[in-house]
């Protein structure tokens, strides 16, 4: 456009100097105007050719500055392989990324189904993963033992961990933790649980879930607000990423409370041979966390047939794991229960159980006792403890970086 009005400017001004009588429609140029128009044209010339140049050069500069992530697969060979490599910044963004909030508008369909999705492409991971252990709180609101929590995070790199809390509806507080804490924000969209209900086994789900969409967490540990870390976080976090296997108690009860549970209505899915109990506190890697999110086949069926006496959180996942990962659970749990007092419920220990000598017992082997990890013996057996009064919190902040090593 510029080029082409110069250049008209410029035929004008060479083969009409002095125009005796103009064509119609066409003013006069007379010479005194002819000058600044040339000088507008001059001008206009130097314009372009610097905008292709500069812009010549921001073109090919473009690529090497900042090649977005997508393209990168496309990009030409380049001789300066190097550089490349040093400037492709996480080309696997996309697909690795986790969710910036804990907080979402998916329905429980959506979600399961977005969580259900892994890599089918088996071995190592293209990219530097760091594998996090996901911390998933399933609570009826309060978390009265955060502070004691606070101080066990503390000591990680926010890298290695994520935390996901699943409270009452009603009882989302998204500020109830200052942005300082892992708690800030972590809560996820939740529904009513009740005791030994199958809504029970929804939330687990649910937490599992919303945890599978940062596709760095590896481990999946079910706490509630009444159990506490018993160790630091490095230890509890290389006894987890190191293990090869999950640890799901899950065991034949041939009793009442357990064979006497079975509903025929299982069957033929699960049979009275596979029917496996346990605690509800598991810790599972993430293909293990798959399987239960993506299940179909047995869940609808303890959903209709598990119902009270039938407890489904102490027997769906335990049962579906015992016959869909065989050998890939421990059979035992990361999360020490004290069931010594008789009756439905473990024991709760207030303010005044919560000493020294109670803390080392359950650091040591009076407490640890015995078990196999990754097929040798083990004198650490447990990372977790419950149930602790809210009151027991006092006494756990003095005590813990003596006796739980951290805080
Ligand atoms: C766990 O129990 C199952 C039987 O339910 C058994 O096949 C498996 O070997 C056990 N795993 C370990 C580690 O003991
Ligand atoms: C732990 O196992 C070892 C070796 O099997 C055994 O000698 C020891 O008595 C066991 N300790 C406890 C507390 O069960």
């Amino acid at each position: 456009m510029l080029g082409g009005v110069a250049d008209d400017n410029g035929k004008d001004g060479g083969s009409n100097p002095a125009p005796t009588r103009p064509p119609p429609g066409r003013a006069a140029l007379p010479t005194q105007l002819l000058r600044p128009l040339l000088l507008v044209a001059l001008l206009a010339t130097c314009f372009l050719a610097v905008v292709v140049l500069l812009g010549g050069s921001a073109y090919s500069v473009l690529p090497r500055l900042s090649v977005p992530a997508d393209s990168a697969l496309h990009a030409p060979p380049s001789s300066s392989l190097p550089q490349r490599v040093r400037l492709r910044q996480a080309p696997l963004e996309r697909w690795t990324r986790a969710p910036s909030t804990a907080w979402h508008d998916m329905t429980d369909e959506e979600l399961l189904w977005a969580a259900s999705w892994r890599p089918t492409k088996t071995g190592r991971y293209p990219y530097r993963r760091v594998p996090k252990v996901a911390f998933l709180f399933l609570t009826r609101g309060p978390l009265p033992l955060a502070p004691l929590w606070e101080r066990f995070f503390a000591g990680a790199g926010r890298e290695l961990y994520s935390v996901y809390v699943h409270a009452m509806p009603g009882y989302h507080r998204p500020d109830d933790f200052p942005p300082s804490s892992p708690f800030h924000r972590r809560q996820v969209p939740s529904q009513v649980v009740e005791w030994g209900e199958v809504s029970m086994v929804d939330a687990e789900r649910r937490l599992l879930a919303n945890a599978l969409l940062d596709p760095a967490n590896e481990r999946f540990v079910l706490v509630s607000e009444s159990c506490i870390p018993l160790f630091g976080f490095p230890v509890v976090y290389d006894y987890l990423t190191r293990s090869r296997q999950s640890f799901v108690s899950s065991y034949d009860d041939t009793g009442p409370g357990g064979r006497g549970r079975y509903p025929g209505g299982l069957a033929p899915e699960v049979s009275l041979e596979q029917w496996r109990k346990g605690s509800q506190w598991f810790e599972m890697d993430r293909a293990l966390a798959v399987v239960v999110v993506a299940d179909e086949r047995y869940y609808p069926k303890f959903r209709e047939h598990c119902i009270p006496t039938c407890y489904t959180d102490e027997h769906y996942v335990q049962t579906v794991l015992s016959i869909e990962a065989q050998g890939r659970v421990a059979n035992r749990s990361v999360t020490w229960t004290d069931w010594s007092w008789g009756g439905a419920h473990p024991a709760t220990f207030w303010e005044a159980h919560v000493d020294e000598a109670f803390l080392k017992r359950l650091t040591t082997k009076a407490g640890q006792g015995n078990c196999t990890y990754n097929g040798r013996t083990s004198e650490l057996c447990f990372l977790f403890a419950r149930k602790f009064a809210p009151n027991a919190l006092q006494p756990l902040l003095t005590l813990a970086p003596k006796m739980l090593g951290y805080g």
